[in-house]
């Protein structure tokens, strides 16, 4: 069998939508341009949402690239052998240009001619149809024409894509060789908006993607991504660092799957400008690097070595000239994070031990059978609410009682103390506590971590975005005015209009937000007179707290990580406007007094800012 590397692979997938008339369009930053919904980039597509929109790409409407993305809701996943924080997407897109049978016609080619992967070992699936689209039939002739003999329809679940919540969706077809998923082409021909439902779009677009590591993995007959030249060199480093040998010892492997992850991952967000911090990215990005940082320590790495196992991330993708050009600042970046995280886990370790030795742990058996529930989480979850709300709250499943659970629970405020003391990340206090079978919810963490923030004044918590600097009282009123600018904006331009960023200061807000052109003197006046209106209803504000599915499906705005699924702030003010928000804001909008826009301008293609005071 032909040797695949990842540079072969990519430079084959560009040559041949190149020869098929596609322009190749560059790798963006994982921090997205054009998409709030998400935090990092996760799929090729996300750069794109304004031009499969409708909006016209000055590249035409064939498009290819390879994308770097992050999925953070893999994060826990990490340390088997195909999930990745990091990885690379290969894509195609039609624009409103080619549909199912061309997208099709070039995908079994490409995997056929190129990739020379036998047909009988292909098989696809397609959207078998429900209330919102109907059944894909018309993907599935085409495959069934190609030769395809094993052909599965498959409900939303499975053959539908959306990135977020809303936007740019449809059904797709996804390819498998012997099984393993390897691409998808999606047919993009909806918008899903908030109120949930599927728009029709201006046109038919197709996505499509597919993962690098996964792809060379298969085409070397490999069962472990880790195996791969994406990934390999970083494993070696690892394993000269460690003196452990890769693949011996199970525990030890995943200790160094999730180094080889966390730190490739790492060197990418720092490349593109975030640094290790408190909230969202940052937030991010710090908890990758602590966590690979304790798993070195498990496999005994006594120095620091986060910026060693860099180098051969570099070397790996030394096509990125982002990486090159950051190479120190990354290299520094690391090593001070580093640093101070272990400077702080010793004493932290030493903490948490004291503090779980003074639980009793949960039978070990009966720990197991709780783990392996497959709705543990769910269980933990509901406990916490039982037990505030004075039900029974012990686990009939695993057959453990209420006092065991209380003799085994780290609380909040417990946890709290660690991560404040010693920066301990939530999620590593709950890893901590499995380990010594003790229980600990991080719903409750959160909210003694919120408590603490209003307390302290600070900003946003987690990852929604409040882009507030302090919490004087004038920027609390902006704040407020914010919310009314958002959806004042969306009512008088009748756009799907969404935040793209936020900076409050005591003497101004700003709001940047997608639309395609200069907003013209009556439209701003349009809007300016319309948040004047609602400051003058005196309309009450009101904070709720709910699931951010709830919130999602409330209609709320928001930056949404589907990570993070305990209960989030959505503030409404009267009927008018409802946004999932950290806070704070005013009482009523009767506060704000008077509004006034002092400037409009573009700050990125298809983005606007606006600059507001309050008189
Ligand atoms: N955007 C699609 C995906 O990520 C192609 O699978």
């Amino acid at each position: 069998m032909e040797k695949w590397n990842r540079k072969k692979l990519i430079k084959e997938y560009i040559e041949f939508f190149k020869s098929k008339k596609h322009k190749e369009i560059a790798n963006f930053s994982l921090v997205p341009e054009h998409d709030s919904t998400v935090l990092f980039t996760t799929a090729g597509m996300h750069p794109l949402v304004p031009f499969l929109l409708g909006q016209r790409h000055t590249a035409g409407k064939r498009l290819v690239n390879v994308q770097k993305c992050i999925r953070t809701g893999d994060i826990d996943e990490v340390g088997d052998a195909v999930h990745h924080t990091f990885f690379e997407m290969l894509g195609n897109w039609s624009l409103g240009d080619y549909f199912k049978k061309e997208a099709i016609d070039m995908s079994y080619e490409f995997l056929t001619r190129i990739l020379k992967i036998p047909i009988k070992n292909l098989s696809v699936s397609c959207f078998a149809g429900d209330k919102d689209a109907p059944k894909d039939e018309e993907s599935a002739k085409i495959w069934k024409n190609l030769g395809i003999k094993k052909i599965k329809f498959l409900p939303k679940s499975d053959n539908w894509w959306i990135a977020g919540e809303t936007g740019p969706c449809g059904p797709d077809t996804e390819m498998f060789v012997n099984g393993v998923e390897i691409w998808n082409d999606v047919f993009m021909q909806y918008n899903k908006t908030k109120e949930g439902r599927y728009e029709i779009l201006k046109q038919k677009n197709v996505d499509t993607g597919m993962g690098v590591e996964r792809t060379l993995a298969i085409l070397n007959n490999l069962d472990d991504n880790y195996l791969t030249d994406s990934f390999l060199p970083i494993i070696k480093e690892i394993e000269k660092l460690s003196g452990k040998k890769y693949g011996k010892d199970e525990g030890e492997t995943r200790a160094m799957r999730i180094i080889a992850d966390h730190i490739k991952a790492s060197v990418f967000i720092i490349a593109d400008g975030i640094l290790p911090g408190n909230v969202e990215r940052g937030y991010v990005l710090r908890r990758l690097i602590r966590r690979a940082v304790r798993y070195g320590k498990e496999l005994g790495i006594k120095d620091n070595f986060t910026c060693k196992v860099a180098i051969p991330v570099f070397q790996i993708y030394d096509d990125y000239e982002i990486l090159r050009k950051n190479k120190t600042k990354i290299t520094e970046e690391l090593e001070k994070e580093e640093e101070k995280f272990r400077k702080t886990i010793e004493e932290g370790l030493k903490a948490a031990e004291k503090l779980f030795s003074g639980k009793i742990p949960i039978e070990r058996k009966k720990f197991i059978k709780l783990m392996q529930l497959p709705n543990h989480q769910e269980i933990l979850k509901e406990l916490w609410n039982k037990k505030r709300e004075g039900k029974d709250y012990s686990i009939k499943e695993a057959n453990i009682s209420e006092k065991e659970i209380d003799n085994a629970t780290i609380t909040g405020k417990e946890g709290f103390l660690l991560y404040q003391s010693f920066g301990f990340p939530a999620e590593m206090i709950l890893e901590l506590s499995r380990e010594k079978n003790l229980l600990f919810y991080r719903g409750e963490f959160r909210i003694e971590l919120e408590k603490h923030q209003e307390l302290s004044r600070t900003s946003s918590s987690g990852v929604f975005k409040s882009g507030l600097a302090d919490s004087s009282e004038e920027t609390t009123k902006l704040h407020t005015a914010t919310h009314l600018l958002n959806q004042a904006l969306r009512e008088i331009l009748k756009e799907d209009i969404h935040q793209k960023g936020s900076n409050i200061t005591a003497e101004r807000l700003r709001f940047d937000f997608n639309f395609p052109r200069k907003l013209t003197a009556d439209e701003l006046e349009k809007v300016e007179n319309l948040v004047n209106k609602k400051i003058k209803e005196k309309l009450d504000v009101k904070c709720e707290e709910m699931k951010p599915e709830e919130a999602k499906k409330s209609g709320a705005q928001g930056v949404f990580d589907s990570k993070y699924r305990e209960k989030v702030k959505v503030y409404s003010i009267a009927n008018f406007s409802k946004e999932i928000c950290a806070g704070p804001h005013v009482k009523n909008t009767g506060e704000l007094e008077k509004f006034k826009i002092i400037k409009e301008e573009a700050v990125a293609a298809g983005v606007r800012r606006i600059k507001a005071i309050l008189e």
